[in-house]
């Protein structure tokens, strides 16, 4: 029996941090500052000026992303103290206390200290209220504590099942403010942690149809969301000519898998998420070189971050209607791969030709974006591990934001700084269509040129969008280089969920 991710609970509590009992109790501290916070300062006392020591002696400098444990011998109600490095306070941002959350949660994780009290939501930047502090810690704690490691048999030295955070604040309002965020930061926390689980699981686990099974089954313990799935031979029938194409050398068939979510209001508009599942990208004819093959497991990520941000979508309830399309299929090379010369009618009816067989994702996306379409979604947002070429623009720290709509532009980019899930804007004018212009099809898949890959890709993605308002993730660089941070660990972040929840949930605004 594989094990369970650990269990995360999140409260908030009326009282003082300094005689509330805990395993942990965790402290931020900027750098550079003569007096540290008023908090800080008050547990320096009780622990008979042990932080002001530590700081001194130059142990522990306060730098981002840098701690030190402090046992209180009683002290204080607390049996250790967590200093939690947060650089610069001039160069802080809600993100920065976000990942003291996480950093918070994965240390006690770490030191298998059950219970964490914090309450450094105190010195988060001016204009960020309770409410939404309490969403951000919630969302820390979630990702901080998250571990791969169901496939570890080891069962010494085992870790936590459970941590339990309690945000601590000494104010009844303020505590009201906080739970209200909580609530919100504990379903998308959860959210994330349910796609970090199954973008971690490997090839020979998930394949598209074990991801559709998984998607029934976590749509059947939501209320309110629904789910289908297209087999081959439903897919066949639909005409998902570009998903049947990928999919075809794989002894696991490709799927499409389509939640539902429906908004009470009849007249709200609906909004079309759609996620690339590639459960496994070998390259198929064009195969890969084996450096880094294994990484393509989380070719399915944008896939599995539409599953993610539907569950909490669904829980949250917003007056939208949501699809969530997630195509999925398996890129192999074999007897029944297409084949680079091959022409592919696609869903929509434009046909592609195939000039390399490691250029997929785009058309499983294709499908996926035209069901959108026919299935009269407003607003389409399609996110996947795309192109190389955006991670060579753009690294591990930001994902490609490519539209052909200002205002959406906008919208996502607004979402992005509140769920600090970074994106920058690159890119798909016309000029980079005329590259993926065929001779003998409607377009090419891959373009003529090396150069610009990322905004190729998006421009020849645009062209199924129909005219309507469309945004374009290409989160290819999220998720192969994750825990460069050094929270909690490797593998997938689950990059997407906050993103995309957040997009969504400010659309009814
Ligand atoms: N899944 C890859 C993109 C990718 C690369 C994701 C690196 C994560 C890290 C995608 O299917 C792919 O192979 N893209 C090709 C397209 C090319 C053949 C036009 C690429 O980017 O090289
Ligand atoms: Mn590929
Ligand atoms: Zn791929």
């Amino acid at each position: 029996m594989a094990k369970k991710i650990i269990s995360v609970t999140v409260k908030t509590k009326c009282a003082d941090i300094i005689t509330t009992k805990s395993d942990l109790v965790a402290v931020a501290v900027f750098s550079g500052e003569v007096k540290p916070d008023p908090l800080c300062r008050q547990i320096d006392k009780k622990l008979g000026g042990a932080i002001s020591n530590l700081m001194e002696m130059g142990d522990f400098k306060a730098k981002a992303h840098t701690t030190a444990v402090l046992y209180t011998d009683g002290k204080i109600a607390a049996k250790r103290v967590l200093l939690i490095g947060m650089g610069e306070r001039a160069k802080s941002s809600s993100d920065s206390f976000r990942d003291a959350a996480a950093i918070a949660a994965d240390r006690s994780v770490g030191l298998k200290a059950a219970t964490v009290t914090l309450a450094f939501h105190a010195q988060m930047p001016s204009g960020v209220g309770e409410e939404i502090a309490g969403q951000i810690l919630a969302e820390g704690i979630h990702y901080g504590a998250y571990r791969f490691d169901e496939f570890k048999t080891d069962k010494e030295n085992g870790r936590l099942d459970k941590l339990t955070a309690v945000i601590v604040d000494g104010k009844a309002g303020n505590v009201k403010g906080l739970a209200k965020g909580v609530k919100v930061g504990v379903v998308t926390g959860q959210a994330q942690m349910y796609a970090r689980t199954i973008a971690n699981q490997p090839g020979n686990v998930i394949n598209p149809g074990t991801l559709a099974a998984a998607a029934k089954k976590m749509a059947a313990g939501v209320p309110g969301l629904s789910c289908k799935v297209y087999d081959e031979k439903q897919l066949k029938q639909i005409k998902a000519g570009g998903i049947l194409a990928v999919g075809g050398g794989s002894a696991t068939g490709p799927r499409m898998i389509v939640l539902k979510y429906k908004a009470k209001s009849a007249k709200a508009p609906t909004v079309g998420l759609v996620g690339k599942a590639v459960t496994f990208d070998s390259g198929g004819i064009d195969i890969k070189g084996a450096a880094g093959m294994d990484e393509m497991k989380f070719d399915k990520s944008g896939g599995i971050a539409v599953l993610g941000a539907m569950q909490a979508i669904a829980k949250l309830k917003p007056a939208v209607n949501v699809y969530g399309i997630i195509p999925s299929a398996e890129n192999m090379p074999g007897g029944r791969s297409y084949r680079p010369g091959d022409i592919v009618t696609t869903m929509s009816g434009k046909t592609v030709e195939i000039l390399n067989t490691d250029a997929e994702g785009r058309m499983i996306l294709c499908d996926g974006i035209d069901y959108a379409v026919k299935n009269k979604c407003d607003t389409i947002i399609d996110i996947a591990t795309l192109t190389g070429s955006c991670v060579v623009a753009l690294g591990k720290y930001m994902a490609g934001l490519m539209s052909n709509d200002d205002g959406l532009l906008k919208d996502m980019q607004a979402a992005s700084s509140r769920s600090g899930e970074k994106v920058w804007h690159l890119p798909c004018t016309d000029d980079y269509l005329e590259d993926m212009k065929s001779k003998v099809a409607d377009l090419r898949n891959a373009g003529t040129t090396r150069w610009g890959g990322a905004s190729m890709a998006a421009a020849f993605l645009r062209e199924f969008a129909a005219g309507r308002k469309w945004a374009h993730i290409d989160m290819a660089g999220m998720e192969i280089f994750a825990g460069h941070k050094n929270i909690g660990c490797d593998g997938s972040p689950g990059f997407g969920v906050r993103l995309l929840t957040d997009y969504v949930m400010n659309v009814a605004k």
